[in-house]
Protein backbone atom coordinates (compact mmCIF):
# COMPACT_ATOMS: atom_id res chain seq x y z
CA UNK A 1 0.00 0.00 0.00
CA UNK A 2 3.17 2.21 0.19
CA UNK A 3 3.06 3.16 -3.49
CA UNK A 4 -0.20 5.09 -2.44
CA UNK A 5 1.87 8.23 -2.04
CA UNK A 6 4.15 8.57 -5.04
CA UNK A 7 7.53 8.16 -4.83
CA UNK A 8 8.98 10.74 -6.26
CA UNK A 9 6.85 13.13 -4.04
CA UNK A 10 9.07 12.22 -0.98
CA UNK A 11 12.11 14.75 -2.06
CA UNK A 12 10.14 16.59 0.16
CA UNK A 13 10.90 19.80 -1.90
CA UNK A 14 9.52 22.92 -0.08
CA UNK A 15 5.64 24.22 0.00
CA UNK A 16 6.66 27.93 -0.24
CA UNK A 17 9.67 29.63 1.30
CA UNK A 18 7.96 30.59 4.65
CA UNK A 19 4.65 28.25 5.22
CA UNK A 20 2.95 29.90 7.35
CA UNK A 21 2.53 26.79 9.64
CA UNK A 22 3.22 28.13 13.00
CA UNK A 23 0.99 29.14 15.79
CA UNK A 24 0.86 33.19 15.80
CA UNK A 25 1.09 33.35 19.36
CA UNK A 26 3.87 31.09 20.73
CA UNK A 27 5.54 30.51 17.14
CA UNK A 28 5.55 26.94 17.22
CA UNK A 29 4.69 24.11 14.78
CA UNK A 30 0.94 23.60 13.91
CA UNK A 31 -0.38 20.40 15.27
CA UNK A 32 -1.71 17.81 12.30
CA UNK A 33 -3.44 14.48 12.82
CA UNK A 34 -2.81 12.06 10.47
CA UNK A 35 -5.25 9.16 10.95
CA UNK A 36 -4.33 6.04 8.74
CA UNK A 37 -3.94 2.41 9.51
CA UNK A 38 -1.46 1.76 6.76
CA UNK A 39 1.78 2.07 8.90
CA UNK A 40 3.92 2.96 5.95
CA UNK A 41 1.53 5.30 4.56
CA UNK A 42 1.80 6.98 7.84
CA UNK A 43 5.37 7.08 8.24
CA UNK A 44 5.87 8.21 4.91
CA UNK A 45 3.22 10.95 5.11
CA UNK A 46 4.64 12.10 8.71
CA UNK A 47 7.95 12.53 6.98
CA UNK A 48 7.24 14.29 4.38
CA UNK A 49 5.05 16.94 6.53
CA UNK A 50 6.79 16.85 9.49
CA UNK A 51 9.44 19.48 8.55
CA UNK A 52 6.08 22.09 8.48
CA UNK A 53 3.82 20.42 11.32
CA UNK A 54 4.07 18.60 14.60
CA UNK A 55 2.63 15.48 13.99
CA UNK A 56 0.37 13.60 15.65
CA UNK A 57 -0.47 10.03 14.26
CA UNK A 58 -3.58 7.95 14.88
CA UNK A 59 -4.36 4.32 13.14
CA UNK A 60 -7.68 3.77 14.62
CA UNK A 61 -10.93 6.01 15.02
CA UNK A 62 -10.36 5.78 19.31
CA UNK A 63 -6.68 6.49 18.57
CA UNK A 64 -8.14 9.89 16.39
CA UNK A 65 -10.44 11.21 19.14
CA UNK A 66 -8.16 10.46 22.31
CA UNK A 67 -5.61 12.24 20.23
CA UNK A 68 -8.61 15.38 19.34
CA UNK A 69 -9.32 15.61 22.84
CA UNK A 70 -5.55 15.38 23.86
CA UNK A 71 -3.97 18.32 21.48
CA UNK A 72 -7.04 19.87 19.57
CA UNK A 73 -5.02 19.82 16.37
CA UNK A 74 -6.83 22.04 13.82
CA UNK A 75 -6.52 20.10 10.94
CA UNK A 76 -7.09 16.29 10.53
CA UNK A 77 -6.03 14.24 7.58
CA UNK A 78 -8.52 11.21 7.43
CA UNK A 79 -8.09 7.56 5.83
CA UNK A 80 -11.68 6.67 4.92
CA UNK A 81 -10.87 2.84 5.39
CA UNK A 82 -9.87 2.25 9.04
CA UNK A 83 -10.05 -0.98 11.23
CA UNK A 84 -11.98 -3.08 12.31
CA UNK A 85 -13.85 -2.25 8.67
CA UNK A 86 -10.52 -1.40 6.68
CA UNK A 87 -12.28 -2.30 3.07
CA UNK A 88 -15.44 -0.34 4.19
CA UNK A 89 -15.90 3.75 4.65
CA UNK A 90 -17.87 3.23 7.29
CA UNK A 91 -15.24 3.96 10.66
CA UNK A 92 -14.41 6.62 8.49
CA UNK A 93 -17.30 8.32 8.11
CA UNK A 94 -18.10 7.99 12.06
CA UNK A 95 -14.21 9.18 12.58
CA UNK A 96 -15.42 12.30 11.24
CA UNK A 97 -18.58 12.54 13.11
CA UNK A 98 -17.23 12.35 16.08
CA UNK A 99 -14.46 14.50 15.12
CA UNK A 100 -16.79 17.35 14.40
CA UNK A 101 -18.82 16.88 17.27
CA UNK A 102 -15.76 16.92 19.60
CA UNK A 103 -14.80 20.27 17.55
CA UNK A 104 -17.15 21.77 15.01
CA UNK A 105 -13.88 23.79 13.76
CA UNK A 106 -12.38 21.25 13.07
CA UNK A 107 -10.64 20.72 9.14
CA UNK A 108 -11.11 17.20 7.82
CA UNK A 109 -9.10 16.62 4.80
CA UNK A 110 -10.38 13.32 3.65
CA UNK A 111 -8.15 10.76 1.83
CA UNK A 112 -9.47 8.11 -0.19
CA UNK A 113 -9.21 5.98 -3.09
CA UNK A 114 -10.69 6.74 -6.36
CA UNK A 115 -12.67 3.38 -6.14
CA UNK A 116 -14.53 5.37 -3.36
CA UNK A 117 -15.18 8.52 -5.60
CA UNK A 118 -18.98 8.12 -4.52
CA UNK A 119 -17.87 8.98 -0.87
CA UNK A 120 -16.62 12.34 -1.75
CA UNK A 121 -20.12 14.14 -1.70
CA UNK A 122 -21.46 12.54 1.09
CA UNK A 123 -18.10 13.14 3.40
CA UNK A 124 -18.58 16.86 1.78
CA UNK A 125 -22.27 16.67 2.83
CA UNK A 126 -21.47 15.45 6.50
CA UNK A 127 -18.86 18.43 7.31
CA UNK A 128 -15.34 17.14 5.59
CA UNK A 129 -13.21 20.25 4.73
CA UNK A 130 -11.89 18.47 1.23
CA UNK A 131 -11.07 15.58 -0.35
CA UNK A 132 -8.01 13.82 -1.93
CA UNK A 133 -7.23 10.84 -3.87
CA UNK A 134 -4.54 8.15 -3.39
CA UNK A 135 -2.19 8.26 -4.67
CA UNK A 136 -1.52 11.65 -2.67
CA UNK A 137 0.31 14.26 -4.60
CA UNK A 138 2.29 16.21 -1.64
CA UNK A 139 2.29 19.70 -3.14
CA UNK A 140 -1.29 19.44 -3.72
CA UNK A 141 -2.03 18.20 -0.05
CA UNK A 142 0.47 20.80 1.63
CA UNK A 143 -1.39 23.33 -0.57
CA UNK A 144 -4.98 21.93 0.81
CA UNK A 145 -3.31 22.11 4.57
CA UNK A 146 -2.12 25.34 4.70
CA UNK A 147 -5.56 26.57 3.36
CA UNK A 148 -7.26 24.39 5.94
CA UNK A 149 -5.48 25.98 8.83
CA UNK A 150 -6.12 29.90 7.15
CA UNK A 151 -9.77 28.99 7.07
CA UNK A 152 -9.96 27.40 10.92
CA UNK A 153 -8.64 30.19 12.13
CA UNK A 154 -10.86 32.35 10.48
CA UNK A 155 -13.50 30.77 11.86
CA UNK A 156 -12.04 30.63 15.47
CA UNK A 157 -11.90 34.44 15.67
CA UNK A 158 -14.96 34.95 13.67
CA UNK A 159 -17.05 33.06 16.52
CA UNK A 160 -14.88 34.18 19.30
CA UNK A 161 -15.74 37.91 17.90
CA UNK A 162 -19.16 37.18 17.37
CA UNK A 163 -19.11 36.20 21.00
CA UNK A 164 -17.52 38.94 22.13
CA UNK A 165 -19.46 41.34 20.37
CA UNK A 166 -22.88 39.29 21.68
CA UNK A 167 -21.02 40.45 25.24
CA UNK A 168 -20.84 44.01 25.01
CA UNK A 169 -24.16 44.09 23.03
CA UNK A 170 -25.51 46.20 25.31
CA UNK A 171 -24.47 46.86 28.96
CA UNK A 172 -24.03 43.34 29.56
CA UNK A 173 -27.37 41.88 27.87
CA UNK A 174 -27.18 39.77 25.03
CA UNK A 175 -29.72 40.20 22.40
CA UNK A 176 -29.99 40.33 18.39
CA UNK A 177 -33.81 39.16 18.76
CA UNK A 178 -36.41 41.87 17.53
CA UNK A 179 -37.83 42.26 20.62
CA UNK A 180 -34.75 43.34 22.69
CA UNK A 181 -33.35 45.36 19.50
CA UNK A 182 -36.36 47.42 20.66
CA UNK A 183 -35.67 47.31 24.27
CA UNK A 184 -32.37 48.39 24.07
CA UNK A 185 -33.45 51.50 21.39
CA UNK A 186 -36.21 52.07 24.00
CA UNK A 187 -33.54 52.26 26.87
CA UNK A 188 -31.73 54.85 25.06
CA UNK A 189 -33.65 57.09 24.56
CA UNK A 190 -35.32 57.42 28.35
CA UNK A 191 -31.52 57.06 29.79
CA UNK A 192 -31.34 60.83 28.31
CA UNK A 193 -34.24 61.84 30.25
CA UNK A 194 -34.81 61.95 34.15
CA UNK A 195 -38.23 60.81 33.87
CA UNK A 196 -39.77 57.99 35.91
CA UNK A 197 -39.58 54.20 34.70
CA UNK A 198 -41.05 51.45 35.00
CA UNK A 199 -39.77 48.03 33.98
CA UNK A 200 -42.27 45.58 33.79
CA UNK A 201 -41.33 41.57 32.74
CA UNK A 202 -42.04 38.21 34.04
CA UNK A 203 -39.00 36.76 36.62
CA UNK A 204 -35.32 36.49 35.41
CA UNK A 205 -36.43 38.53 32.34
CA UNK A 206 -33.25 40.99 33.44
CA UNK A 207 -35.33 44.16 34.78
CA UNK A 208 -32.42 44.97 36.97
CA UNK A 209 -29.63 44.81 34.29
CA UNK A 210 -31.79 47.21 32.31
CA UNK A 211 -32.73 49.33 35.36
CA UNK A 212 -28.71 49.39 36.08
CA UNK A 213 -28.38 50.01 32.11
CA UNK A 214 -30.90 53.04 32.40
CA UNK A 215 -28.64 54.32 34.80
CA UNK A 216 -25.25 54.25 33.34
CA UNK A 217 -26.25 55.61 29.81
CA UNK A 218 -27.69 58.68 31.91
CA UNK A 219 -25.99 61.48 32.99
CA UNK A 220 -26.64 60.04 36.49
CA UNK A 221 -23.80 57.72 35.96
CA UNK A 222 -21.41 59.19 38.13
CA UNK A 223 -23.68 58.77 41.41
CA UNK A 224 -24.70 56.19 43.08
CA UNK A 225 -27.24 53.37 41.89
CA UNK A 226 -29.25 52.02 45.64
CA UNK A 227 -31.30 49.26 45.03
CA UNK A 228 -34.24 48.21 47.14
CA UNK A 229 -36.14 45.20 46.95
CA UNK A 230 -39.77 46.49 48.72
CA UNK A 231 -40.86 42.24 48.11
CA UNK A 232 -37.86 41.29 50.28
CA UNK A 233 -38.09 43.45 53.24
CA UNK A 234 -41.04 42.73 56.01
CA UNK A 235 -43.39 46.39 55.82
CA UNK A 236 -42.65 47.31 58.88
CA UNK A 237 -38.81 48.18 58.10
CA UNK A 238 -39.70 48.92 54.81
CA UNK A 239 -40.53 52.24 55.67
CA UNK A 240 -37.34 53.02 57.60
CA UNK A 241 -35.20 51.61 54.98
CA UNK A 242 -36.65 53.82 52.55
CA UNK A 243 -37.33 57.23 54.34
CA UNK A 244 -34.18 56.66 57.33
CA UNK A 245 -35.42 57.74 60.59
CA UNK A 246 -34.37 60.54 63.64
CA UNK A 247 -32.85 59.90 66.75
CA UNK A 248 -34.65 58.14 69.23
CA UNK A 249 -37.66 57.78 66.57
CA UNK A 250 -38.55 54.63 67.60
CA UNK A 251 -37.41 52.08 70.31
CA UNK A 252 -34.20 51.14 69.02
CA UNK A 253 -33.26 54.04 66.73
CA UNK A 254 -30.07 54.66 68.95
CA UNK A 255 -28.77 57.29 65.71
CA UNK A 256 -29.71 58.54 63.17
CA UNK A 257 -29.93 56.77 59.84
CA UNK A 258 -30.46 57.95 56.42
CA UNK A 259 -32.73 55.84 54.18
CA UNK A 260 -32.51 54.63 51.02
CA UNK A 261 -33.65 57.49 48.91
CA UNK A 262 -31.50 59.92 50.73
CA UNK A 263 -28.62 57.76 49.78
CA UNK A 264 -29.69 57.64 45.96
CA UNK A 265 -28.98 61.89 45.99
CA UNK A 266 -27.54 62.61 42.53
CA UNK A 267 -28.33 59.12 41.32
CA UNK A 268 -30.94 56.28 40.72
CA UNK A 269 -33.44 54.79 43.23
CA UNK A 270 -34.27 51.23 42.03
CA UNK A 271 -38.01 49.91 43.13
CA UNK A 272 -37.82 46.72 42.85
CA UNK A 273 -40.77 44.65 43.60
CA UNK A 274 -42.76 47.83 43.71
CA UNK A 275 -46.29 45.27 43.31
CA UNK A 276 -45.48 44.46 46.58
CA UNK A 277 -45.54 48.00 48.11
CA UNK A 278 -48.32 48.44 50.91
CA UNK A 279 -50.57 51.22 50.29
CA UNK A 280 -49.62 53.57 52.89
CA UNK A 281 -46.16 53.75 51.55
CA UNK A 282 -47.04 54.03 48.16
CA UNK A 283 -48.49 57.01 49.46
CA UNK A 284 -45.15 58.19 50.74
CA UNK A 285 -43.35 57.43 47.39
CA UNK A 286 -45.80 59.34 45.20
CA UNK A 287 -45.53 62.51 47.84
CA UNK A 288 -41.31 62.15 47.48
CA UNK A 289 -42.11 61.65 43.43
CA UNK A 290 -44.09 64.89 43.44
CA UNK A 291 -42.31 66.88 45.83
CA UNK A 292 -38.70 65.60 45.52
CA UNK A 293 -38.15 66.01 49.31
CA UNK A 294 -38.63 63.57 52.22
CA UNK A 295 -38.91 63.49 56.24
CA UNK A 296 -37.25 61.08 58.16
CA UNK A 297 -39.26 58.73 60.52
CA UNK A 298 -39.56 61.30 64.05
CA UNK A 299 -38.65 64.12 61.86
CA UNK A 300 -40.18 66.90 60.89
CA UNK A 301 -37.68 68.77 58.55
CA UNK A 302 -38.26 67.96 54.86
CA UNK A 303 -34.90 67.17 52.95
CA UNK A 304 -34.39 67.80 49.46
CA UNK A 305 -33.53 64.34 47.15
CA UNK A 306 -32.87 64.26 43.73
CA UNK A 307 -33.01 60.97 42.74
CA UNK A 308 -34.09 59.21 39.71
CA UNK A 309 -36.85 56.59 40.15
CA UNK A 310 -36.76 53.49 38.40
CA UNK A 311 -39.15 50.77 38.88
CA UNK A 312 -39.49 47.17 38.18
CA UNK A 313 -42.27 44.59 38.85
CA UNK A 314 -43.19 41.15 37.30
CA UNK A 315 -46.97 41.72 38.70
CA UNK A 316 -49.67 43.08 36.54
CA UNK A 317 -50.08 46.53 38.48
CA UNK A 318 -53.40 46.86 35.90
CA UNK A 319 -55.02 44.08 37.80
CA UNK A 320 -53.55 45.52 41.21
CA UNK A 321 -55.00 48.70 40.49
CA UNK A 322 -58.35 47.30 39.56
CA UNK A 323 -58.08 44.98 42.44
CA UNK A 324 -57.60 48.20 44.85
CA UNK A 325 -54.05 47.09 45.59
CA UNK A 326 -52.29 49.41 43.55
CA UNK A 327 -52.79 53.41 43.82
CA UNK A 328 -53.89 54.86 40.48
CA UNK A 329 -51.85 58.32 41.00
CA UNK A 330 -48.58 56.68 41.92
CA UNK A 331 -48.90 53.98 38.50
CA UNK A 332 -49.36 57.16 36.23
CA UNK A 333 -46.80 58.93 37.98
CA UNK A 334 -43.80 55.54 37.78
CA UNK A 335 -45.99 54.30 34.67
CA UNK A 336 -45.43 57.35 32.42
CA UNK A 337 -42.37 55.32 30.68
CA UNK A 338 -42.55 51.93 30.57
CA UNK A 339 -39.90 49.40 29.26
CA UNK A 340 -41.63 46.02 28.47
CA UNK A 341 -39.41 43.18 29.06
CA UNK A 342 -40.04 40.07 26.93
CA UNK A 343 -40.26 36.65 27.99
CA UNK A 344 -36.89 34.82 26.98
CA UNK A 345 -39.32 32.29 24.50
CA UNK A 346 -40.24 35.52 22.64
CA UNK A 347 -36.97 36.36 21.94
CA UNK A 348 -35.77 34.79 18.60
CA UNK A 349 -32.38 32.84 18.81
CA UNK A 350 -31.58 35.14 22.00
CA UNK A 351 -31.86 31.96 24.35
CA UNK A 352 -28.88 30.15 22.43
CA UNK A 353 -26.72 33.52 22.41
CA UNK A 354 -27.53 33.60 25.96
CA UNK A 355 -26.73 30.08 26.53
CA UNK A 356 -23.20 30.36 24.84
CA UNK A 357 -21.83 32.90 26.78
CA UNK A 358 -22.96 31.29 29.88
CA UNK A 359 -21.27 28.10 28.76
CA UNK A 360 -17.92 30.23 28.19
CA UNK A 361 -18.37 31.87 31.84
CA UNK A 362 -18.65 29.37 33.78
CA UNK A 363 -17.02 26.68 31.81
CA UNK A 364 -13.58 29.31 32.23
CA UNK A 365 -14.61 29.87 36.08
CA UNK A 366 -15.20 26.41 36.56
CA UNK A 367 -11.46 25.29 34.09
CA UNK A 368 -13.46 22.71 32.62
CA UNK A 369 -12.54 21.80 28.72
CA UNK A 370 -16.13 22.53 27.31
CA UNK A 371 -16.46 23.63 23.88
CA UNK A 372 -19.94 24.12 23.48
CA UNK A 373 -23.19 22.51 23.44
CA UNK A 374 -24.15 19.17 21.84
CA UNK A 375 -27.13 19.16 18.45
CA UNK A 376 -29.61 17.77 20.69
CA UNK A 377 -28.61 20.28 23.78
CA UNK A 378 -29.02 23.37 21.13
CA UNK A 379 -32.61 21.80 19.77
CA UNK A 380 -33.79 21.80 23.39
CA UNK A 381 -32.56 25.16 24.20
CA UNK A 382 -34.31 26.43 21.25
CA UNK A 383 -37.34 24.21 21.88
CA UNK A 384 -38.09 25.11 25.92
CA UNK A 385 -40.29 27.50 27.11
CA UNK A 386 -38.21 28.56 29.64
CA UNK A 387 -40.71 29.74 32.44
CA UNK A 388 -37.64 30.82 34.57
CA UNK A 389 -36.31 33.01 32.00
CA UNK A 390 -32.84 34.35 31.64
CA UNK A 391 -32.19 33.41 35.05
CA UNK A 392 -33.29 29.58 34.38
CA UNK A 393 -31.29 29.34 31.49
CA UNK A 394 -28.41 30.79 33.73
CA UNK A 395 -29.11 28.41 36.57
CA UNK A 396 -29.23 25.45 33.89
CA UNK A 397 -25.94 26.03 32.25
CA UNK A 398 -24.09 26.92 35.81
CA UNK A 399 -25.21 22.99 36.67
CA UNK A 400 -25.03 21.81 33.05
CA UNK A 401 -21.16 22.77 33.28
CA UNK A 402 -20.24 21.24 36.34
CA UNK A 403 -22.65 18.20 35.75
CA UNK A 404 -20.73 17.42 32.11
CA UNK A 405 -18.81 14.83 31.44
CA UNK A 406 -18.30 14.80 27.89
CA UNK A 407 -16.44 18.81 25.91
CA UNK A 408 -20.29 19.58 25.05
CA UNK A 409 -22.61 19.70 27.19
CA UNK A 410 -25.87 17.46 26.46
CA UNK A 411 -29.78 18.13 26.69
CA UNK A 412 -29.70 15.66 29.89
CA UNK A 413 -26.65 17.89 31.16
CA UNK A 414 -28.93 20.87 30.94
CA UNK A 415 -32.16 18.61 32.78
CA UNK A 416 -33.93 19.31 29.66
CA UNK A 417 -34.13 15.84 28.01
CA UNK A 418 -36.68 15.35 25.32
CA UNK A 419 -40.11 14.03 26.77
CA UNK A 420 -41.05 11.89 23.99
CA UNK A 421 -40.63 7.96 25.04
CA UNK A 422 -38.80 9.12 28.53
CA UNK A 423 -40.86 6.63 30.90
CA UNK A 424 -40.25 3.99 28.10
CA UNK A 425 -39.52 0.52 30.36
CA UNK A 426 -40.16 2.16 32.95
CA UNK A 427 -42.18 0.78 36.21
CA UNK A 428 -45.34 3.30 36.81
CA UNK A 429 -43.31 3.65 40.28
CA UNK A 430 -40.12 4.51 38.74
CA UNK A 431 -41.92 6.85 36.11
CA UNK A 432 -43.64 8.68 38.69
CA UNK A 433 -40.84 8.93 40.54
CA UNK A 434 -39.08 10.15 37.22
CA UNK A 435 -41.89 12.80 36.14
CA UNK A 436 -42.05 14.14 40.32
CA UNK A 437 -38.08 14.50 39.95
CA UNK A 438 -38.06 16.89 36.95
CA UNK A 439 -41.50 18.77 38.19
CA UNK A 440 -39.53 19.47 41.20
CA UNK A 441 -36.33 20.51 39.19
CA UNK A 442 -37.65 22.92 37.23
CA UNK A 443 -39.90 24.23 39.42
CA UNK A 444 -36.98 24.81 42.10
CA UNK A 445 -35.19 25.87 38.92
CA UNK A 446 -37.50 28.42 38.26
CA UNK A 447 -37.77 29.77 41.60
CA UNK A 448 -33.98 29.87 42.00
CA UNK A 449 -34.33 27.38 44.88
CA UNK A 450 -36.65 29.44 47.04
CA UNK A 451 -38.76 26.57 48.29
CA UNK A 452 -41.35 28.55 49.44
CA UNK A 453 -42.42 29.22 46.51
CA UNK A 454 -41.46 26.13 45.21
CA UNK A 455 -43.83 24.57 47.50
CA UNK A 456 -46.63 27.19 46.14
CA UNK A 457 -46.24 26.32 42.81
CA UNK A 458 -46.14 22.62 43.15
CA UNK A 459 -49.37 23.01 45.44
CA UNK A 460 -47.74 21.37 48.55
CA UNK A 461 -46.13 22.32 51.91
CA UNK A 462 -42.78 22.94 52.66
CA UNK A 463 -42.09 20.00 54.72
CA UNK A 464 -43.60 17.89 51.50
CA UNK A 465 -41.14 19.77 49.50
CA UNK A 466 -38.28 19.31 51.43
CA UNK A 467 -39.27 14.77 51.96
CA UNK A 468 -39.54 14.94 48.56
CA UNK A 469 -36.34 16.28 47.47
CA UNK A 470 -34.79 14.38 50.11
CA UNK A 471 -36.46 11.11 48.76
CA UNK A 472 -35.25 12.02 44.98
CA UNK A 473 -32.29 12.85 45.69
CA UNK A 474 -32.16 16.68 44.82
CA UNK A 475 -29.89 18.93 46.94
CA UNK A 476 -30.66 22.44 47.20
CA UNK A 477 -27.68 24.94 45.60
N1 LIG B 1 -30.12 39.78 28.06
C1 LIG B 1 -29.32 39.22 28.99
N2 LIG B 1 -28.08 38.85 28.66
C2 LIG B 1 -27.28 38.27 29.57
N3 LIG B 1 -27.61 38.05 30.83
C3 LIG B 1 -28.83 38.43 31.23
C4 LIG B 1 -29.75 39.03 30.33
N4 LIG B 1 -30.88 39.28 31.01
C5 LIG B 1 -30.69 38.86 32.26
N5 LIG B 1 -29.46 38.35 32.42
C6 LIG B 1 -28.93 37.72 33.65
O1 LIG B 1 -29.99 36.93 34.16
C7 LIG B 1 -30.10 37.06 35.56
C8 LIG B 1 -31.45 37.64 35.92
O2 LIG B 1 -31.52 39.01 35.54
P1 LIG B 1 -32.21 40.12 36.45
O3 LIG B 1 -31.89 39.89 37.88
O4 LIG B 1 -31.92 41.45 35.89
O5 LIG B 1 -33.72 39.72 36.17
P2 LIG B 1 -35.05 40.23 36.89
O6 LIG B 1 -36.05 40.43 35.81
O7 LIG B 1 -34.73 41.36 37.78
O8 LIG B 1 -35.43 38.92 37.69
P3 LIG B 1 -36.37 38.78 39.01
O9 LIG B 1 -37.74 39.10 38.59
O10 LIG B 1 -36.18 37.33 39.35
O11 LIG B 1 -35.82 39.73 40.02
C9 LIG B 1 -28.94 37.93 35.99
O12 LIG B 1 -27.88 37.10 36.36
C10 LIG B 1 -28.61 38.72 34.75
O13 LIG B 1 -27.26 39.07 34.74
MG1 LIG C 1 -34.94 41.48 39.87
Amino acid sequence: MSELIKQQEFEAKPLDPQPPTRDTLNNQKLKLLIVEDDEDVRAQMKWAMVRDYEILTAGSRAEAMAAIRAHQPRVVILDLGLPPHPASTEEGFATLADAIAADPHIKVVIVTGRAEKEHALKAIAQGAYDILYKPVQLDELGTILKRAYHVSALEREHAEMQLRMGEEAFEGMLGTSPRMQDVFATVRKVANSDVPVLITGESGTGKELIALAIHRLGRRRGGPFVVINCGAIPETLLESELFGHEKGAFTGAHILRKGRIESADKGTLFLDEIGELSLPLQVKILRYLQEQTIERIGGREEHRVDARVIAATNRDLKQAMIDGKFREDLYFRIGVVSVALPALKERNGDALLIANAFLLRYAKENRKKISGFSSNAVTAIENYNWPGNVRELENRVKRAVIMAEGRKVSASDLELEAPKGKFEGLSLRDAREALEKEMVIRVLTKHNDNITRAAEELGISRPTLYELMEKLGIARK
